[in-house]
Parts: structure tokens; sequence; C-alpha cells
């Protein structure tokens, strides 16, 4: 075949692709039968053989192409990723309403219901039609760049459709490129499908590997996967219900916040939006509601309820849109979150059922944790045969007996709890539990002490969990008495603590979870983390069950873990009330992990964030011989205690202190290489203008956020004078 016929030919079949996998994946209306993609899919592969040139990154051969990467790039969004303010009852969204109609006052609202779909927010980025970005939407500013990773999920568009219908088929792709903006970032939900999530979890059992706790944590660690070979193996999906900013080019679709100048055909509502997507082969959420009352909306968000539990996958709420662009835009947003949309969260689902036994899980910090070992029942999307029963207290208030038929539910949607007895069902012969007087793991003593039960459910029951276990959390502000195991060579704690060194969250060494930790302990070739850097090849693989390949794979991991950055060892130690988020304002403050210990309690309350409670604990660990001589062994096996998160520009930076907004296009500066100049001089950039605001730097075309900064005062600089106040 000729060179121009084979690039023929080539547009021809991704083009057939393309349709198909639209079809299949987003209509769910396959055209062909498997055999017949296959053929298409390996006739474009054979042409790309013979002529590689054609294997551009929008060809579908592309989706899987990708080498693993070391780490990800970070990428910075045209507009930064918000997050919802949640509300749990009727009143409360008829509150939302209010607020909304008072910024709005006569005029009409119209609202649209989309189901709030528990997984992983990201963006797409496409420049001319063709996927160029993707990426997580980490801290709403900036987030790691998982191009190849969503490019495996079939449902993601490579390349968009344009609405345009031409009339010579080699000429349809250019055509369609041109019918679509130069620059489009779409958001949505990454999710797991719960069907594949038990066939992940079933999978990953018989492998002896940690399972996930949830579909979202699914979603979450396969999208941070660092071989996209590996995510394409996950059967994600997606749903697109948002879009940010064209950074460039023209804004053909008139959806900048600040400029906003509608366009003819551009979508000026969520509707319109939905409709917009949808129409370039994006899939969008199944059921939608367009409201025009308070009551329509309630209605709306009941209906949504009954029928969420027949998706595919897992949602744990509404939310609630306005309707018009324009009235979104005038409503405007707070720092974190938009005006005009709102979450409504649904009760967790509850289901009965009876409780057999009751087992003492002992935790990291030495916990004892009462767990309801119950007849397997479905609930919310996975089968639960355990469940949290807090503590003593907890069980003694409640009366919780063996035997008994309890009302279990899924806070967070992530550890079951037992909430309450059903006492009609009571036989009489349910027995009283007997807390143990000693450790159930090791006999050694246990002691009695008062914490609040945040802090024990975040630094004992999972690490894994992440934001779930934060919800969990901080709804339990009560002081309880937990039982703690006072011996520090217990093996459960031993596992726990291992188990926590190796988690995503911390250091995030791939293998070392619950069953490999308890391999190690059990067969004494690990007894703290530094033991983990001495372990040998031979050792490893004669552990139960434990292959050359992973164990090999488990050493290399090991490997990698030493570069981490010092956030993650810092978190990783398990130290009391040091959480990720505590680990990380540390490592901004302080340059290394020596600058950390030797720093005096009231020192380090000089760290963001930092009270004494936390900055004595830590004087407290660092202040055991034991916790000393681990940590020397940790640097003796080259383990990096610098911190990549230390500012010292934050502090004397010229723009300490200062707090940026950004509108319109400025003259030479991108957007982005303004904010890191910001960030790096010690400022901070924000997303809307409040009073708080120090300068907007306003360029061409600035709307909206110019209009309120000249409202409230605020400083207003051109780009000249913001590089004369950075030093050029
Ligand atoms: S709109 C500025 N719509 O929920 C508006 N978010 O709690 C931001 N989510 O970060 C989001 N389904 O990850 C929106 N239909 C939906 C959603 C949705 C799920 C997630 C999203 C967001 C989080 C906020």
């Amino acid at each position: 075949m000729k060179r121009e016929q084979a690039k023929t030919r080539h547009a021809r079949l991704v083009e057939e692709i393309r349709k198909h996998d639209h079809a299949y994946y987003v209509l769910a209306q396959p055209v062909i039968s498997d055999q017949e993609y296959d053929r298409l899919y390996h006739e474009l592969l054979d042409l790309e053989k013979d002529f590689p040139k054609l294997a551009t990154p929008d060809s579908p051969s592309q989706r899987v192409g990708g080498a693993p990467l070391s780490e990800f790039q970070s990428v910075r969004h045209a507009v930064p990723m918000m997050s919802l303010d949640n509300t749990y009852s009727q009143e409360e969204v008829r509150d939302f309403v209010k607020r909304v109609q008072k910024l709005l006052p006569d005029e009409k609202l119209e609202w649209v219901v989309e189901p709030k779909v528990d997984g992983v927010a990201v963006s797409l980025r496409y420049e001319n039609g063709v996927l160029a970005v993707g990426a997580t939407r980490g801290d709403g500013t900036t987030g790691d760049d998982i191009t190849a990773n969503l490019k495996t999920i079939r449902s993601v568009p490579l390349t968009l459709v344009g609405t345009r219908s031409t009339a010579s088929p080699t000429s349809k792709i250019r055509d369609a490129v041109e019918s679509v903006p130069t620059v489009l970032e779409v958001r949505g939900e990454v999710f797991l499908p719960l069907v594949g999530f038990e066939k992940l979890n079933a999978e990953r059992k018989s492998a002896g590997e940690e399972m996930f706790a949830n579909p979202r944590n699914a979603a979450a660690g396969s999208l941070k996967q660092l071989d996209p070979k590996i995510v394409a193996k996950r059967p994600l999906d997606i749903l697109l219900y948002g879009i940010g900013t064209p950074a460039s080019g023209t804004a053909r679709l008139g959806l900048l916040p600040e400029h906003a100048v509608p366009e003819a055909g551009a979508p000026q509502s969520q509707v319109e939006l939905l409709n917009f997507l949808k129409s370039l082969g994006f899939k969008t959420p199944e059921r939608t509601w367009f409201c025009k009352s308070e009551d329509e909306l309630l209605a709306a968000i009941a209906k949504l309820d009954t029928v969420r539990k027949n998706f595919a996958y897992e949602t744990d709420g509404a939310v609630i849109k306005l309707n018009s662009f324009e009235q979104q835009r005038h409503v405007g947003a707070t720092a974190k979150a938009p005006r005009w949309a709102i979450a409504y969260k649904y009760a967790p689902e509850q289901a009965e059922t009876r409780l057999h036994k009751i087992t003492i899980q002992v935790g990291r910090t030495g916990a004892l944790t009462p767990v309801a070992e119950l007849e397997p029942v479905f609930l919310a999307g996975s089968t639960i045969s355990r469940a949290t029963l807090h503590n003593e207290d907890y069980i003694r208030e409640k009366d919780i007996r063996i035997g008994d038929t309890v009302v279990i539910e899924k806070a967070g949607e992530v550890i079951p709890a037992v909430v309450s007895v059903v006492l009609k069902k009571r036989s009489g012969g349910e027995k009283k539990f007997h807390f143990p007087k000693t450790c159930p793991e090791c006999g050694a003593k246990v002691s009695r002490s008062n914490q609040r039960a945040a802090d024990i459910l975040s630094a004992d029951l999972d690490e894994k969990s992440g934001t779930a276990s934060e919800t969990l959390a901080a709804r339990s502000e009560d002081e309880y008495a937990i039982w703690r195991c006072v011996n520090p060579d217990c093996p459960a704690q031993i596992r726990g603590r291992l188990e926590h060194w190796c988690s995503r969250g911390a250091m995030d060494i791939e293998g070392g979870g619950e069953a490999l930790a308890a391999l190690l302990v059990k067969s004494n070739l690990v007894r703290d983390v530094a033991d983990l850097y001495e372990l040998k090849l031979e050792a490893v693989v004669a552990l139960e069950r434990m292959g050359k390949k992973s164990a090999k794979n488990f050493l290399d991991a090991l490997a990698a873990s030493k570069a981490r950055d010092l956030w993650r060892l810092l978190f990783g130690l398990g130290i009391l009330h040091v959480g990720a988020g505590v680990a990380k304002s540390l490592a901004r403050h302080f340059p290394t992990l020596d600058n950390i210990f030797a720093a005096s309690a009231e020192q380090l309350t000089e760290a963001e964030d930092i009270g004494e409670v936390i900055a004595q604990s830590l004087v407290n660990w660092h202040g055991e011989a034991r916790n000393q001589k681990l940590i020397e062994r940790l640097r003796a096996a080259g383990l990096n205690f610098k911190s990549e998160l230390y500012q010292p520009a934050a502090e004397a930076g010229p723009l300490a202190g200062k707090t940026f907004v950004l509108t319109g296009t400025l003259p030479t500066l991108k957007r982005e290489e303004a904010a890191a100049k910001i960030e790096t001089l010690g400022g901070k950039v924000s997303g809307s203008v409040s009073k708080k605001t120090d300068f907007v730097l306003a360029g061409d075309e600035a709307g909206s956020k110019l209009d309120k900064a000249q409202k409230l005062g605020v400083k207003i600089i051109s780009e000249a004078e913001f590089l004369k106040m950075s030093g050029g």
C-alpha cells in the first residue's frame, strides 16, 4: 500500500473505531459484533506497524501505549477545580435556595439536579479537539498529569465529535476538529462500576493482596498507578458534568466566568452544557432533572434517591445546580465552592443482620477496637460481614449483645458501623459481651484512658480510606474511654505500624498491605519499619504464598520509597496527632527532619496549623530512645530526610502574605506563569475576589472579578506593575 493510501485508510479506521467505542462505551448500544470490532482494530495496528508515523496520540492504539512513568508531572488547572458545600436535610436545601434567591432578587430560578457520583474528580483538556492533558483535581489549583491513565478509559474520547456532518469521508476528522472549541477543559468523575469493583477485589483477595475499601478508593488507587498498563486492566468509567475554561485561543464557548462574552450557539446553561458535552461524544449523567421550583427540586432529590440504587456505580448524593450560567456568574463563588450549587447527601444506607460474635482488633497505636462479626448482608453495593462497635462504652450504652439483630450503616461509605439493636427481635438468649482485660494479641496489660474518638478513628481504623475516614472522624467529637495494649512490641501494633508506613497515603509502598505485614511479623523478619530496608530477597521469597516476582517487586518498591518526600515519612511514622495534613505543614516550615526534631514545642507551633498538643506529641515521641534509634537506622538506610515542600521564599519572599487574584489575559505572562511566580515569591493565588484579596492582577477582557475588585476597593494592578513588585 502507498503512504497516501495508508493514510486515508488509517483516518477512516480511526473514525470508525471512535464511533464504535462511542456506541459501545458511551451509549451502551453497540452496532457491530466484538469480532468485527477486533478486525477493524487489528487492521489499524497492522497499518501502524507498516507506517509507524500514523500512530499519533489520538489513535485508538495509543490508549494503552504508554510506558510506566517514574512520577506524575504537575498540571495547573486553567480555572481552579472547586468542591461543593454539603447539605443533609430538606431544610438546608430550602435555605440554600433562599440564599441564591436573595442574591438574585426578582429573578426566576431554574435548577438542574444531577447524581453525585462517588468517584475521583478529573479534568480533561482538549486542544483542537484532541485530548491533550488529563489531570486529577489535586489541591484544586494544581493536580497530577494522569493523561496516560485516563486514555485507557474507553469512554474518554481521544478526539471530540464535531456536530457538523461532512460530505467527504476523508475530511471528516479535520472538519470535526474545526467545529469544536480550540481549547476545552471538561470536568467529571472517574469511577469504578460496582460490578468491576467486586471483581477487582475478588481477584486481589485470591492473590493475597490488600482489598480496596470501596469503589471510590479503588478508582483513586487505580488512577495513581504509574503504569498505564495496570490502569487499563481496571474497568474504570467516566461521567462528565462540567467545564473549565479555555485558557487560550478563542473563547468560543463564552463560558469563562470573567470573559463573559456569550457567543451564539455556545451553551448558556447547565442543561445546554450537558447536551453540548453529549454532542461532543462525552458520557454524561444518565438521569438529570430540570426543576422550576423549590418543590420540584425536592421531589427530584427524592426521586433520584429511589433510582440511584439501580445505577451501575455508587452515588452519595444529589448535586443541585442553578441552571443559567448568567445567573451562576452573578452569584459567584467562595474560595472553595460555588454559591450557585450545592450537594445534598443522602442518609447512609442501613441494613439489619445478626451479630454472631464480637472480636477485638488491636490497632497500630494499641487501641482495642471491638468488631462485630455479622451474618453477611448486602449493603450499598457490597457484602458486609464485619462492622465496628467503636469501644466498650458504645457497646454498653447501646446494650449490644451477642446474638442480637442489629442495624448497621455505612457512614462515609467506608467502615460499616453497628448503630442500634432491634430490641423487638430479642429472644432472651443473647449474651452480654465482656471486654478483655488483657491484649488478645500479646497478652499484655491493657490500660484505659480517655481519648477523643476522632483521634482513634483517624489513627487506627484506616489510613487507607482517606477522606471518608476524615468524615467519620469529624462526626465523632465525643470523648470515649479507650483500652490500649501497653506493650510496644505487640505484634498487632507492629503489623499496624508497618501497614501504615506502606499505605498509599504514607510511603506508598505497593505490596506492603495487611497480608504481607502479617507474614513479615509472624516470621520475625521485621519488628519495625527500619527492618524493612534490611530485607533480603531470599528471605522474602521464602514467605508463604510469595512468588519471586512479587518479592522482587516489593523490594523494588521499598528501594523506591527511600526517596519519598519528607512529609510522607513523617506521616508514616505514625506519631499521635501527626496526620498527613500536619506532616505537610511541618515539611513546608522546616527544611529537614533533623530541623523538626531539633525544634522545641514552641518553635514547632510557629508552623501553620501546628498547635501545642501536636507539638508536644512530636517532642514526646522523639524523646523516646527507641524512636531516636529508629530514626538513625532510617537515616543509615538512606531514606530522604529533606523536604521538597520547604518554602523558604514563603517567609522571606517579596510577596509573602499577599493574596492575588488573576483575571483576564495578560500581555506576556500566561496565567500559569503568573501564578507560579506569585507562589515562588511567597504569595498566594485565589480564585475569587474578597476583602482579603490584596491585589487583582488584571489583563485584557477582565470581567466580573474586576468589577468586584472595584466594588470592594481592592487594588488592581497591571502586568507591568506586577513585574515591578516581583522584581522583574
Ligand atoms: S460539580 C464547581 N457535579 O463532588 C462545581 N460535582 O463534593 C464542582 N461530583 O469535586 C463540581 N458528581 O468530584 C459536580 N454531578 C456532579 C458531581 C460532582 C460528583 C464530585 C466532584 C466534586 C465533588 C464535590
